[in-house]
């Protein structure tokens, strides 16, 4: 009974530090309306590091997603022709919200991923970042007028936008993920469906609430939420549905290639950033206390919990020794686990147990073929079930599933080379091509490694790679197309020949 009573004193104290919190919404935004699921149905949004409900918030179905479709069909009539100049200002006022509300942003980040507050903060601005870049980017995404190869014709390349764009977005960046995709489509005149992960979707309502302030017309911006329940169906709808002219989407390589699968069927253009398994290598030339403060930012950003996260970390057999020494101290100074609201605490919960799941057996897994965990290797069960230890293995093998898989957790594992050939081969045998990252002061080999690496990405002595200026993204199964800069604009355009002739007649 006491027990009973200090645990509904203790939600109504969760629930009403929530309740303050004024860019939570709890219906989607369809249209410029702030909308129910058609069922009237709703499912709950918990705190992955204590299993709260922060709020519930519509379960939308393809019916749902249908609607705001439609919505973004129409409004692109409008949209499209706005002036590049009109569609700038609006962006820039959108970012400008965003930046004057980033402590709240931050909070409902949190809140809902988990990550540590001053993470969340980074993630605002990281996110702000792109609706700036592309506030500016809206005035040139220019065509080109091509010399003709005949008297009196003249060859016009023009770029317009590709219509209405639906955007599946992930967890572990819940709002800058979108800012990057919403940023370009808008700014290349596009409208777009935003499905948020089915874990994280405050963030994306709480800036669709900075969007209206922010002048953005209505259907240019909806957000649909839905449970896990109905995101197969969601996505279907999304993908097929003929008035969408591409698919962008961020998560997993495996829901990746669904969605491409279902693109094809109407031939849609596909923007794809999908999972990596980042080689981090140190050769012995690096400066070592260098290399590991940014191992500590490449793996521990998010909890290892991003695609372009450090995944394999091979280094060589002169600098091995001291490498993982400096690892492992730096790992039990500054690896704090614990509620991302908690001062001092720098590695938050995992997402949910799902994900708990899955970095256990890798690691179990690596332990009973051999691997050691010189610190961490289990869940810190006095915190939650969640919260997964900062975690670093040696005697690892190139094929043991820990090295093989993309963990997205918080595991360093170590490999010894020996020479520049054979890292390059562990490096590149593998599907996947995001990130990747090389510490040397040799320059030859720094432009050997940039050239020879097969990843969309490559860090020369630098452990974080996002930006909104520089194009982002990866090749063989780390997807297609890019994000942030120019090109990521270009992505949501079509490229259209016009021959000038006759015109002399
Ligand atoms: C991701 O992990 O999906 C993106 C990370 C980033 O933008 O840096």
């Amino acid at each position: 009974m006491v027990l009973l009573r200090v645990g509904i004193i203790k939600n109504l104290i969760t629930s009403s530090q929530y309740r303050q919190m004024h860019l939570l919404k709890n219906l989607a935004y369809v249209n410029g309306e702030w909308a129910k699921a058609g069922s009237n149905v709703v499912y709950s949004i918990k705190n992955p590091a204590d299993d709260s409900v922060i709020a519930e918030v519509p379960d939308m179905d393809a019916s749902d997603a249908k609607c705001a479709i439609d919505a973004a069909a129409n409004a692109f009539v409008t949209w499209r022709w706005t002036t590049a100049k009109e569609r700038s200002r609006i962006l820039r006022k959108w970012y400008d919200l965003c930046e004057q509300n980033t402590e709240e942003l931050a909070k409902l980040v949190t809140a809902e991923s988990g990550k540590p507050l001053a993470e969340s903060r980074g993630e605002i601005a990281y996110g702000n970042s792109f609706l700036e870049w592309y506030a500016d980017t809206a005035r040139h995404i220019n065509g080109e007028i091509i010399p003709s190869p005949w008297p009196n014709k003249h060859i016009l390349m023009t770029r317009q936008p590709i219509g209405v764009v639906s955007v599946i977005t992930p967890w572990n960046f819940p709002f800058a993920m979108i800012t990057r995709k919403v940023g370009a489509l808008m700014a290349a005149g596009c409208t777009c469906v935003v499905k948020p992960s089915e874990d994280t979707p405050l963030t994306a309502l709480a800036a669709a609430e900075l969007a209206e302030q922010a002048g953005v017309p209505k259907g240019i911006f909806n957000v649909i939420t839905t449970s896990r329940k109905n995101a197969a169906s969601v996505g279907k709808v999304l993908c097929e549905d003929h008035a969408v002219g591409c698919i962008s989407f961020t998560g997993s390589t495996q829901v990746g290639k669904i969605l491409y699968g279902l693109a094809a069927n109407g031939i849609k253009k596909v923007a794809l950033e999908l999972g990596g398994n980042a080689p981090f290598i140190v050769f012995p030339s690096a400066d070592i206390e260098h290399a590991l403060d940014q191992a500590m930012l490449a793996k521990f950003r998010n909890n290892g919990q991003a695609c372009v996260g450090a995944n394999r970390f091979l280094i060589h057999e002169d600098v091995y020794d001291k490498f993982v020494k400096g690892m492992k101290d730096r790992i039990s100074d500054r690896c704090v686990l614990g509620p991302g609201t908690k001062e001092g605490v720098t590695c938050g919960p995992l997402i949910n147990l799902n994900q708990v799941k899955n970095v256990s057996k890798l690691v179990d897994e690596a332990i009973s073929q051999g691997a050691k965990a010189l610190i961490g290797g289990k869940v810190r069960k006095e915190l939650g079930d969640k919260f997964y230890e900062s975690t670093l293995l040696v005697n690892v093998k190139p094929s043991m599933s820990v090295f093989t898989n993309e963990v997205f957790g918080p595991v360093v594992s170590c490999v010894k080379f020996s020479t520049e050939e054979e890292v390059l081969k562990i490096a590149n045998s593998t599907r996947s091509g995001l990130a990747s990252y090389v510490f040397t002061k040799d320059l030859g080999q720094a432009f050997r490694m940039s050239t020879k690496l097969e990843f969309g990405m490559v860090g020369i002595n630098d452990g974080l790679l996002s930006a909104a200026e520089p194009a982002f993204g990866g090749i063989k199964e780390s997807g297609i197309g890019r994000e942030g800069s120019k090109h990521g604009a270009e992505e949501y355009t079509e490229l259209k020949y016009t021959l000038m002739s006759g015109l002399d007649k």
